[in-house]
């Protein structure tokens, strides 16, 4: 059976969504966890555009071993120099050039002839080889590029040594039938398109990034470029976890096999979701909250007496976890640990030490801890090891007659106990300008979130903020049963990354 390959972009498509900057340690984890889940290629990021991803795209050449690392460049001379100079350590990398094909961009933006564009890419191709054999080529926004065209391209840049061409569909434009023939026309018109892997690249703006990507797979497209949670520019990229899952439930219809280990994906959703900010909606296929619950009696009726009546996968092949009531306040270290290794966790002794403390605050506030619950915390200590202020206390006064006030205690870097206490015009308002007092470092809040995680009057509610400084967006979040603390948290949580984001820029 064929394979496809799984080329991951969730860390330089993902990220360039709007709002969802990431720290290198947070890429890191994320590559960690794509290494994980089996993908082929991770696109690690476009290194000339910062040197915060030349660095992330460096560390994540040198960190993570199995799957190529793949960094990208314009046609230009210094990206790809740039590029080969972020992923020469890895153990295979690739190096990834684009530059726009279709007749709109070369009048309206680049202002070149095609014979320009033909030429660059030859050249800019084969200075990229001269670095590494694997070698990989878009001609941006080739759905709306002239086929005849395309074709001449995708055969001179073979010749210059690509070994996998990229058809993407930079706009979200193309319909699937219309985007198969493409690739249909690509593998029979391209005379030397033998010796190179054809991949897509789909954007979702008309909701058909899937659906594209799964037709180019069948008309013989063997990488498909795709993104955890479908993030990416605008509506984002072809979801990897709809695209496995497809291949691998219609294995009848496809015939092919991908190499993700599909018990990783969950994990994969989650951690994408926590550390961009980006919220999973409950529909969404595969991985939302609503994936696989079936409300309707008649639906519950059938799943009781056959799964198979109404659902096609086994929610335990995406590595979502049981949602039976596991542990209570009588469990102890041993139970928690075999749990949390259960749910796919290996933490350091310390860390475990600080999640299995949480727990037994948790636990007795909350009578049941669900698997759900276990996950929210140990995300909420993991995002506390890294920070630079820490919540120590936070109190605070309100109703529908009194002004409301808060009072917060915080720990600084140094170790000082610092406290203040501000008025505001709801009890998050008093919390975050009582912090503002405290750390005194300008920013606007442009998203406030409130979800509860799990079912019940003592849910833990968690918080998602957005914050900007100087034109940067910093996520934060926090999780607790008192929801004002949950805000504090994730505030705190915000301005820990503007300040490390800050110290790291010098
Ligand atoms: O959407 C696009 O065309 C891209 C290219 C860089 C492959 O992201
Ligand atoms: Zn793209």
């Amino acid at each position: 059976m064929d394979k496809v390959i799984i080329f991951d972009t969730t860390l330089r498509d993902g990220e360039q969504a709007a709002g969802g900057t990431l720290n290198i340690q947070e890429k890191l984890d994320i590559a960690k966890q794509l290494e994980k889940l089996g993908v082929d290629v991770i696109e690690a990021g476009f290194p000339i555009s910062s040197t915060g991803d030349f660095d992330a795209v460096r560390l994540i050449a040198k960190e993570v071993r199995t799957p190529v690392i793949c960094a990208l460049a314009r046609a230009h001379p210094d990206d790809i120099d740039q590029a080969w100079e972020a992923v020469r350590e890895a153990e295979h990398p690739r190096i990834h050039v684009f530059l726009s094909a279709s007749d709109i961009h070369l009048l309206h933006q680049l202002k070149k002839s095609r014979e320009e564009i033909l030429e660059m890419s030859r050249t800019m191709v084969a200075r990229a080889k001269k670095y590494t054999d694997d070698i990989e080529f878009s001609p941006m926004d080739a759905s709306r590029t002239e086929p005849e065209y395309l074709y001449q391209i995708l055969a001179a840049v073979i010749d210059a040594g690509a070994t996998t061409v990229n058809i993407p569909d930079t706009v979200g434009y193309a319909i699937p039938a219309e985007f198969g023939s493409l690739i249909e026309g690509i593998l029979q018109n391209v005379p030397n398109i033998n010796r190179a892997i054809v991949s897509v690249h789909c954007h979702d703006d008309l909701g058909l990034a899937v659906a594209n990507s799964l037709e180019a797979v069948k008309r013989g497209a063997r990488q498909v470029e795709c993104t955890i949670n479908g993030i990416g520019e605008r509506a984002g990229n072809a979801s990897l976890e709809e695209i496995v899952m497809a291949i691998k439930t219609r294995k009848d219809f496809f015939n092919l096999t991908t190499n993700i280990n599909t018990t990783q994906i969950y994990r994969a959703s989650r951690l994408v979701s926590e550390l961009t900010g980006f919220l999973v909606p409950p529909n969404k296929a595969i991985v939302g909250a609503n994936a696989f619950s079936h409300e309707s009696g008649i639906h519950q009726d059938g799943v009781i007496k056959m799964p198979i009546t109404y659902e096609i996968m086994d929610p335990r092949t995406v590595g979502i976890p049981a949602s039976s009531l596991v542990l209570g306040k009588l469990s102890g270290r041993h139970a928690f640990r075999e749990r949390l290794a259960e749910l796919g966790y290996s933490l350091s002794e310390e860390d475990f030490n600080r999640a299995f403390n949480a727990f037994k605050q948790l636990a007795d506030k909350k009578k049941e801890v669900t698997d759900k619950d276990i996950e929210s915390l140990v995300a909420e200590e993991l995002r506390t090891v890294s920070e630079v202020y820490h919540l120590d206390r936070v109190q605070v006064s309100c109703g529908d007659r009194g002004i409301p006030t808060a009072a917060v205690r915080l720990i600084a870097p140094d170790g000082q106990v610092l406290a203040d206490a501000a008025l505001g015009t709801g009890p998050v308002d008093a919390v975050y300008k009582a912090i503002n007092r405290l750390v005194g470092v300008p920013n606007v809040l442009t998203e406030f979130t409130v979800k509860s995680i799990t079912e019940g009057i003592d849910a833990i509610g968690e918080v998602l903020i957005r914050i900007e400084s100087e034109d940067v967006t910093y996520t934060g979040r926090g999780a607790d049963t008192d929801i004002i603390v949950a805000s504090a948290k994730a505030y705190i949580n915000a301005l820990n990354r503007l300040l490390a984001a800050k110290k790291a820029a010098g």
